[in-house]
């Protein structure tokens, strides 16, 4: 009898046995071959298909030295497991992270019926290893949010040419495919979505050119202009150092002694603070960045996303009674309208201008408080994009996404202003500690383009670390480098020399806010009043009520007096120094202030 038949004998028998002969976990494995005849006790460990292992029987025999044998892929494990991830529960085997079967999830080993559990028991102590260190540290803002795949497809690269070398932008009906994440800014990753709150909308855009991402809120404009004020305000946005309590006092502390938020606030706290879940509101850029051509030409650029499902908001009242029923309230509706196949989706549109326009703008497009407007600037349709597929693990595919300006591809770029400056670095530098330094290799965040570059090492480095390529800038076997895409040459030109200051306040910084107050209809202005009334009430210093009052009083006298009646403060009527007329154009313009706080 051959061995073959011997062990398809035994084999069968074997099969009769045991009803699941295919469901363990190394019968997949790759490398399995068809000629080789498996041993019956032999098969039923998942090791025994594993990669690497002689292949037939003469090869035992002959094998009185080593041989070369076959070549052991190193990937072959990650790619099992990112297979074996994909299973459904009952085609699996529970086992050890080692990957040995185990068939007692519930056990642990005593001794006796009273005696203490004993240190050999690897499983116990490998699912406590595990489990202790679940958490990964939360986002330190926009911690609350919930994420889902789709695409961008461009509609207008007629005018995209025009202005950008993007790739991902340069043929109508491209798609790119995307990870977008949504979220709150100040909440814990457990806190209520539906709070009063700037919404995040990021998106990671796959282009063929390399990962694109665009970090927006749900808000053209934001509270500072100076990015060293970022953390102040996002302190008083949170607990309170001594009580762990969101805190009235330091959220209007702030708020009123840094008037350049003006615009910012009123936006907040507005209806359009309460966004209805998560599809029902846009995104904006904020900052200008900037297109480039291959020529070294480029403009500014903002895009502004406008949703499709259109603006919905809740009331103050509407939004606290459901953080009070359903915290989860906009995460679910996000996924619940993909899983029934009613894919939100957003318009993108584009707004231009040259440098020489911008000198001549009436805003500063470096000023993150300011707007553009699309009554100002055209806005001009350039894309579309939806959401059509729910992550499979939340963990893996929107905890771990990373987001961050700095992810940039040819044709897109920072511009100047100072705040995105910032965010250029704050973003990839928390990432390093949030997901660790080899974060881009995770799988949803990890380009779909080749990456090779001397960049190596680290802790949980999992993509092969680059081979045996050289890790410097080799002679021998040099590296292939493209020519540079544009020219520095034709750069933005520096006037000036450094200023401290970005933050003083003119009367240019209550022009948004007016509009927008005058655009409310009543209700919606009622509304704001009763909603800040609500909030700054709660705020238990007087003068800091008062210099909140005195600000909303600044912006319309009729707003300040009745935030005044409701938070039992008079108006204090404030005085800004007119924005230089002199010097419209803010390119040049030296700011004196010693401060950038105000104090009276
Ligand atoms: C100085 C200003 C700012 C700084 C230093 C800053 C910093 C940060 C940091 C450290 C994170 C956490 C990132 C992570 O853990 O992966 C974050 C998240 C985020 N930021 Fe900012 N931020 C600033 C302003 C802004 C502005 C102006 C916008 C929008 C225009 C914005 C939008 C977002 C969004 C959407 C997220 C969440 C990204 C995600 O879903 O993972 N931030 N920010
Ligand atoms: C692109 O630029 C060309 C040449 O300046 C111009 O004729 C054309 O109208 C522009 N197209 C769009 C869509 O802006
Ligand atoms: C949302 O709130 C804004 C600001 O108050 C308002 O202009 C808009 O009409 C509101 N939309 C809805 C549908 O409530
Ligand atoms: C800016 O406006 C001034 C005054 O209207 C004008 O003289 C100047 O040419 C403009 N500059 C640019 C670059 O358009
Ligand atoms: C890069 O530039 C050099 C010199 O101008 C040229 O000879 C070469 O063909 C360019 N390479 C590519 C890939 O465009
Ligand atoms: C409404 O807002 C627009 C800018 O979006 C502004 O041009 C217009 O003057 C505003 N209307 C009023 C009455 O302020
Ligand atoms: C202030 O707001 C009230 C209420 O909308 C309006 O009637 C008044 O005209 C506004 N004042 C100014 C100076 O725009
Ligand atoms: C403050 O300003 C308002 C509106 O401009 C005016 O009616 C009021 O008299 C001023 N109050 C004082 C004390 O100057
Ligand atoms: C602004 O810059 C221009 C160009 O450098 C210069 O000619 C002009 O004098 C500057 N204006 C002021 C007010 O500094």
């Amino acid at each position: 009898m051959s061995d073959r038949v011997f062990c398809t004998l035994l084999a069968a028998v074997w099969l009769a046995l045991c009803v699941s002969a295919t469901s363990f976990p190394g019968m997949n494995a790759p490398g399995l071959d068809d000629n080789y005849a498996y041993m019956p006790e032999v098969q039923s460990f998942p090791g025994a298909n594993a990669p690497g292992l002689r292949r037939d029987a003469s090869d035992v025999a002959s094998s009185s030295s080593a041989s070369t044998g076959p070549t052991f892929d190193m990937n072959s494990g990650i790619e099992m497991q990112l297979q074996t991830s994909e299973e459904a529960a009952p085609d699996v085997v529970y086992t050890t992270e080692n990957g040995a079967p185990y068939s007692g999830p519930y056990d642990a080993l005593r001794i006796g019926s009273n005696g203490p559990l004993l240190l050999q028991d690897y499983h116990l102590t490998e699912i406590f290893g595990s489990f202790d260190r679940e958490r990964i540290p939360e986002r330190v803002v926009h911690a609350r949010g919930a994420g889902a795949h789709g695409y961008f497809e461009t509609t207008n690269a007629e005018f995209c040419n025009n202005y950008t070398m993007m790739d991902m932008l340069s043929e109508n009906g491209l798609r790119t495919p995307i990870t977008v994440r949504i979220s709150t800014v100040g909440g814990e990753s457990g806190s209520a979505d539906e709070a009063r709150d700037p919404r995040g909308f990021a998106v990671k855009f796959r282009t063929r050119k390399g990962n694109l991402d665009i970090v927006m809120n749900n808000t053209p404009v934001f509270f500072i202009r100076d990015p060293a004020k970022f953390i102040h305000f996002i302190h008083t946005q949170k607990r309170h150092p001594q009580t762990h309590l969101k805190d009235h006092d330091m959220f209007w502390d702030y708020l009123s002694s840094n008037p350049e938020s003006n615009y910012q606030v009123m936006r907040l706290f507005s209806d359009l603070g309460t966004p209805d879940g998560f599809r029902h509101m846009h995104a904006w850029t904020g900052h200008s960045y900037r297109w480039m051509k291959a020529d070294g030409s480029w403009v500014y650029v903002k895009l502004y996303c406008e949703s499709m499902q259109g603006v919905k908001n809740f009331t103050n009242a509407e939004a606290t009674t459901i953080q009070g029923s359903n915290p989860d309230f906009a995460t679910q509706d996000l996924f619940e309208a993909i899983e029934a196949g009613n894919y939100p989706g957003w318009t993108v549109y584009a707004q231009v201008l040259t440098p020489e326009q911008a000198e001549n703008f009436t805003f500063n497009v470096l000023d993150l408080t300011k707007d553009w407007g699309c009554s100002l600037v055209p806005c001009v349709e350039i894309g579309k994009f939806y959401l059509t597929q729910n992550p499979t693990n939340y963990f893996a595919e929107v905890e771990q996404a990373g987001f961050s300006p700095s992810h940039v591809v040819d044709g897109w770029t920072a511009s100047a202003d100072p705040v995105l400056q910032a965010r250029m670095f704050a973003y990839s530098d928390t990432q390093r500690y949030r997901l660790g330094v080899n974060s881009l290799q995770i799988p949803v965040n990890a380009p779909i383009v080749p990456v090779a570059n001397f960049e190596r090492d680290g802790s949980m480095n999992v993509n092969g670390n680059q081979g045996s390529r050289p890790n410097y800038m080799s002679t021998t076997s040099p590296i292939k480098l493209v020519n540079r895409t544009w020219s520095y040459d034709s750069h933005q030109q520096w006037i000036g020399g450094a200023v401290q200051s970005l933050s003083e306040v003119t009367e240019i910084d209550f022009v948004w806010s007016r509009w927008f107050w005058n655009n409310l209809t009543e209700t919606d202005q009622q509304n704001l009043i009763s909603n800040v009334v609500g909030h700054l009430g709660q705020a238990p210093t007087k003068s800091i009520r008062e210099r909140a009052t005195a600000i909303f009083g600044h912006i319309n006298y009729t707003l300040g007096e009745a935030i005044g009646a409701g938070v039992g403060v008079d108006v204090v009527n404030l005085t800004f120094p007119e924005h230089s007329k002199s010097h419209p154009t803010w390119f040049n313009r030296t700011i004196h202030s010693d401060s950038s706080t105000l104090f009276y």
